[in-house]
């Protein structure tokens, strides 16, 4: 176990940005993720991590000892990486067994500890298959077992689940962080599966264009987006324009393009927002706050007609038309009639709801 620094990192490839100034600190047997959308930069962050690439700039720490350009088998990471890159024409067992080898650990030595991670993993048995009689979650798993029988003291998984489906995936969710929580390793995950990432970290690093947009647990990002681009990479939202026209120590006044005025907490807004009176501001309300209301007038009440109705035994999820914007609503189905296309309803946006992403 260690904890990781980037300090002040910077990759170019030539004249290409691969990323740009990370800094970050994540903790020794914390969760950490690294989300975007492809092209961002995570695999380059990773592989800067695991040495397969060296930094243009800056500094690489695992705990105090820095790392910067060490090579990859002086580090003790694991890395799965985003193919696999399995050896094709081995057996699961050498597969597993090729880094335990090329570190000359002895033979009865090597024979105990990858039958130990097989066990693990739950590959017990298939130890003389060849890697292509496997199908994609076996494999995924050889290669998280190669990662793992080095006794890394940092996990690097490059989309790991990005090869299976939906079901599989799932269950591999879950392995990775039964084996990260029992053997407390320190664990960096790459994805651009926003569900995935919300489901396994302790905290998320956002990364767009290579640049780092975010660093918080999945609840400070998901409700405290610093940013338009966060707050809808990260779940749906809606963002809606809007002039600030009042606001006092805890209240801020906006009207929307409805020309009705919704009122929201001044502590929740992005550093970037300004809200002083005649500034323009986005609103980002989250689907689930808001709630259909039998009210057609009140504070946070807006009235609008619905474009969809969605009924999918659990919830119902609403488009409403308001004056020139869309209002997307979800609600847990409580038994109550669902409305359809085309019929009138009123809706409550509760202030706390209201975050003023800048
Ligand atoms: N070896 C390389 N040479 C030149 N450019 C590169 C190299 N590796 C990555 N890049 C560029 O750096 C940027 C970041 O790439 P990276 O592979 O880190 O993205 P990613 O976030 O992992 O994307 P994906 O989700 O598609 O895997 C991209 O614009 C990519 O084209
Ligand atoms: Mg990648």
């Amino acid at each position: 176990m260690s904890s990781v620094t980037l300090d002040h990192v910077h990759k170019r490839f030539g004249k290409a940005k691969g990323v740009e100034d990370v800094h970050i600190h994540i903790e020794s047997g914390e969760f950490f993720t690294f989300l975007g959308p492809s092209g961002c930069g995570k695999t380059t962050t990773l592989r800067m991590i695991a040495g397969f690439y060296y930094p243009t700039e800056g500094q690489i720490r695992f705990g105090s000892r820095e790392v910067t350009s060490v090579p990859p088998h002086k580090r003790n990471t694991g890395m799965v990486f985003q193919n696999y890159a399995l050896f094709p024409h081995m057996t699961v067992f050498e597969n597993i067994a090729f880094g335990l080898q090329v570190r000359s650990v002895g033979k009865a030595e090597i024979k105990e500890r990858v039958e130990r991670i097989m066990k693990l993993v739950r590959l017990e048995g298939f130890g003389e298959r060849r890697i292509d009689q496997l199908s994609g979650g076996q494999q995924q798993r050889v290669a998280l077992a190669r990662a793992l029988v080095i006794e890394p003291q940092i996990l690097l998984l490059d989309e790991p689940l990005s090869n299976l489906d939906a079901k599989l995936r799932e269950e591999t969710r879950f392995e990775i962080k039964r084996l990260q929580l029992e053997l407390g390793i320190t664990t960096i995950y790459v994805t651009h599966d926003q569900a995935e990432a919300m489901s396994m970290s302790d905290r998320i690093m956002v990364m767009q264009g290579g640049v780092v947009q975010q660093v918080g647990t999945p609840h400070e990002i998901y409700h405290r987006p610093v940013n338009r681009f966060v707050a809808s990479f990260i779940g749906e939202t809606n963002l809606w324009a809007g002039t600030v026209v009042g606001r006092d120590q805890a209240e801020v006044h906006v009207r929307i393009s409805s020309g009705q005025v919704l009122c929201g907490l001044a502590k929740n807004a992005s550093p970037k927002a300004r809200l002083a009176v005649g500034e323009q501001v986005t609103l980002s309300i989250r689907p689930e706050a808001v709630q259909e209301s039998s009210e057609r007038v009140g504070m946070n009440i807006v009235t609008g007609t619905v474009v969809l109705s969605e009924f999918t035994g659990a919830c119902v999820h609403y488009v409403t038309a308001v004056g020139q914007e869309q209002l997307r609503s979800m609600s847990i189905n409580m038994g109550r009639p669902v409305k359809q296309r085309g019929d009138a309803i009123g809706l409550h946006i509760p202030k706390e709801s209201i975050y003023f992403a800048g």
